[in-house]
């Protein structure tokens, strides 16, 4: 039998089905191409910042050894005229009061500087650590009851939001709570009265297998924030921008420290007039 002739209807047709699946093809490639350069955009975004890390992570520990060769021999020098000086107190009797009252302010002063030395020193040691099973929720409660008064003084509420099924990590105690510490005393310099500070925890899994799981702090403040120039350098040792005598620059340096022996890291972001998050992930063992 002769084949049925097709008839310029139904070849018009047969061409705009065919046409329709191309396009539907091509939007499939399209989508799977924009997926494909979103994440390829993601992952040099990650390498960005694992390099700026692993860089500033190198500074920081540069200028921590180069701050303990210096605090060693300063504090060499510092020892034996505090001691010259007690020497001299011994004899207040036969030296005039203003003498006296001279001498205790150099000795209250050398102290001062060599309690400064000693931190950096005890840090760079390696202070005896004691890591045990702890219940992250709890060193901060420690660590804010103490803080208590200095929020209140300076009419700072605090919101914590800590999940509820944190796991226990191995920490050392007074270590950590010194990082609760001082991140607090930090917001606080660095908000108005009326200023609040958010802390947050939370177990986070990651999607990836290399990656451990780790327990996320959050501090957030909404204080004056800092330009990108000042957050470049807070982890680096003596980086203060507070007066003479109030901030001697060494609390974040010793924090970023202490998160880092722990296997963790700290990170910062920060917008000028709004407010700091400072970010701890610690890992759970
Ligand atoms: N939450 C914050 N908001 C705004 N700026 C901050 C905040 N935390 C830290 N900074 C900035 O980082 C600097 C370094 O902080 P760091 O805690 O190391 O030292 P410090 O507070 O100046 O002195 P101290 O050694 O007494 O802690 C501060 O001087 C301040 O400029
Ligand atoms: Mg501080």
């Amino acid at each position: 039998m002769a084949e049925k002739k097709k008839t310029p209807k139904s070849s018009v047709k047969k061409l705009e089905s065919d046409l329709k699946a191309i396009e539907d093809q091509a939007l499939l490639y399209a989508k799977d191409l924009a997926r494909i350069f979103a994440e390829r955009k993601e992952k040099e975004r990650q390498l960005e910042l694992t390099k700026h890390q692993l860089a500033r992570s190198a500074r920081i520990a540069l200028l921590g050894e180069i701050a303990a060769g210096i605090a060693h021999e300063i504090n060499n020098i510092l020892t034996p005229a505090v001691g010259n000086l007690s020497m001299l107190l011994m004899h207040r009797n036969s030296l005039s009061q203003e003498t006296v009252d001279r001498i205790e302010l150099i000795e209250k002063n050398l102290m001062k500087a060599s309690s400064m030395l000693q931190q950096i020193l005890d840090f760079s040691r390696k202070m005896p650590e004691k890591r045990e099973p702890t219940d992250i929720g709890t060193i901060l409660d420690q660590s804010l009851s103490l803080l208590q008064y200095k929020f209140a003084e300076n009419q700072i509420k605090i919101k914590k939001n800590l999940h509820p099924d944190l796991p226990k990590l191995r920490v050392d105690n007074p270590q950590i709570e010194q990082v609760f510490t001082n991140l607090s005393l930090n917001a606080i310099d660095a908000m108005e009265p009326g200023g609040t500070l958010h802390i947050a925890a939370s177990y986070q899994v990651e999607k990836s297998a290399r990656k451990q799981p780790y327990v996320q702090i959050l501090f957030e403040d909404t204080g004056c924030g800092m330009p990108p120039e000042i957050l470049e350098h807070i982890f680096e040792p003596f980086h203060t921008t507070k007066h003479k005598g109030i901030g001697t620059g060494l609390g974040l340096f010793i924090c970023y420290g202490i998160i880092e022996k722990h296997g963790g890291t700290m990170d910062v972001v920060s917008t000028p007039d709004k407010g700091t998050q400072f970010e701890i992930r610690l890992p759970v063992a």
